[in-house]
C-alpha cells in the first residue's frame, strides 16, 4: 500500500492508500452495469457536484449503455477545512430542466450527509419524475441519509481521505486511488 506525507502549513500529514486504481475502476464498472439495467430505457439527466464528482462522473459515464444527458451543479461545505462547516451554499445551479425527468446526482463522498439532503430538498422543488444519488465513498451516516444513497461505490470509516477528485485544501484531486489520513504533526 502506497504512503503519502503532505507537508503544509507546518504540518506534516501522512496519507494511507486505501482504495487502488484497479479497484476503482472494476468497482465503477459494476455501478454502471447496474445503472445501465435500472434505468433501460430511460434517458436520465445525470447530475455531478462539483468540484468532487468530477473524475467518478467521468468514468462512471463511460460505463453506461443507456442514453442520458449530463449537468451539474456547485455547492460548497467543507471549504478548505478537514471537516464540514455545518452550512451548505449553492455556488452554481443546474442549468438543465428537470421537471419530470428522471434525476441521478453523483457525488465524491457523503459524509455528515448535510449536502445530499440540501441537494435533494434543492432539486425536489422543480418536480423530477425521480431523483436517486449514487456517491463514490460513503462514511458512516445516519438513516435518514442513508435512505436518500441508492447507490454507494465503497464504504469507509470516517477518517480524512484524498484522491480521484477529493481534495486537500484544493489539491491532490488528481491522485488515482484514494488515500486516508493516518496522523498528523507539527513539523
Ligand atoms: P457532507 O455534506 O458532510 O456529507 O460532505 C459532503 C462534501 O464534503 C463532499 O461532497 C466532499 O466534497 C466533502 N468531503 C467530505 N468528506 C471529505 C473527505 O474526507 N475528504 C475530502 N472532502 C470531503
Ligand atoms: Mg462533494
Amino acid at each position: 500500500m502506497g504512503k503519502l506525507t503532505i507537508e503544509r502549513d507546518n504540518k506534516s500529514y501522512l496519507f494511507e492508500e486505501i482504495i487502488s486504481e484497479a479497484e476503482l475502476c472494476k468497482r465503477v464498472k459494476e455501478l454502471g452495469k447496474q445503472i445501465s439495467i435500472d434505468y433501460e430505457g430511460k434517458v436520465p439527466i445525470i447530475i455531478g457536484v462539483l468540484n468532487g464528482s468530477f473524475l467518478f462522473m467521468a468514468d462512471l459515464i463511460r460505463n453506461l449503455n443507456i442514453e442520458f444527458e449530463v449537468d451539474f451543479i456547485k455547492i460548497s461545505s467543507y471549504g478548505d477545512d478537514l471537516k464540514t462547516s455545518g452550512s451548505v451554499s449553492l455556488i452554481k445551479d443546474t442549468s438543465a430542466n428537470i421537471t419530470g425527468r428522471d434525476i441521478i446526482v453523483v457525488e465524491d463522498i457523503v459524509d455528515s450527509g448535510l449536502s445530499v439532503k440540501y441537494l435533494y430538498k434543492k432539486l425536489s422543488n422543480n418536480n423530477p419524475k425521480s431523483i436517486n444519488v449514487i456517491t463514490c465513498l460513503k462514511k458512516k451516516t445516519k438513516k435518514d441519509v442513508d435512505q436518500l444513497i441508492k447507490y454507494i461505490g465503497f464504504n469507509i470509516s470516517s477518517s480524512f481521505v484524498i484522491g480521484y477528485g477529493l481534495d486537500f485544501k484544493q489539491k491532490y484531486r488528481g491522485l488515482s486511488s484514494i488515500y486516508n489520513l493516518k496522523s498528523h504533526m507539527e513539523s
